[in-house]
């Protein structure tokens, strides 16, 4: 899959088969999220791949949006330490962009090896630290689950039009 093709098949998937990802392609699509830029190259982002079904079980409670989602069989957590990120000229924390960034970067590398993803960014994140024995200063900014989708979407479509989102030389 070419690029432009990666990111317009990306798209939230919230029911996948049984199959678990393979290993290889797991960790192809976590050196993505490795080598993705942060500020000042601080890489504050770390992720914690779950796969042990009373884990994958838990995630599923602590993100509580059933009957919305269907099981999928793996997770992957990601986290940021604020600390490790940096703040900008204008005083502007920059840890979410950086965590943005990194798990973007993932997500559009499991769409490459034809995986499904969906952000989960609605979660109780101290019931998912308390699970995962995620350190006090982390951040739980983002979960996915990983897994084959039971029925491929098609292309993006419900999208403003560039006309209404691109300025040219004044707003
Ligand atoms: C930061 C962020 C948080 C999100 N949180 C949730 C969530 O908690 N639950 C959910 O079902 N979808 C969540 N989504 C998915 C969005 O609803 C979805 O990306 C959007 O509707 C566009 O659809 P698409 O991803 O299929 O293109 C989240 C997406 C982002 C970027």
């Amino acid at each position: 899959m070419d690029f432009y093709e990666v990111v317009k098949t990306r798209r939230s998937y919230r029911v996948f088969t049984e199959d678990v990802p393979e290993e290889e392609k797991v960790e192809r699509i976590l050196n993505v999220a490795r080598i993705a830029p942060t500020w000042a190259n601080g890489q504050p982002c770390s992720y914690i791949v779950v796969k042990k079904p009373e884990n994958v079980k838990a995630v599923w409670e602590a993100v509580g949006q059933a009957p919305k989602f269907a099981q999928a069989p793996m997770f992957i957590v990601g986290i940021v330490s604020e600390e490790a990120s940096g703040t900008n000229s204008n005083g502007q924390k920059y840890y979410g962009v950086d965590f943005g960034i990194c798990f973007e970067h993932l997500l559009l590398a499991a769409t490459a090896e034809g995986l499904a993803t969906c952000w989960i960014g609605w979660f109780n994140e101290g019931k998912i630290k308390s699970i995962l024995g995620i350190p006090e200063d982390y951040k739980v900014m983002g979960i996915t689950p990983l897994g084959y989708p039971v029925k491929p979407k098609g292309e993006i479509t419900e999208r403003k039009p560039l006309e209404e989102i691109v300025h040219y030389e004044k707003f």
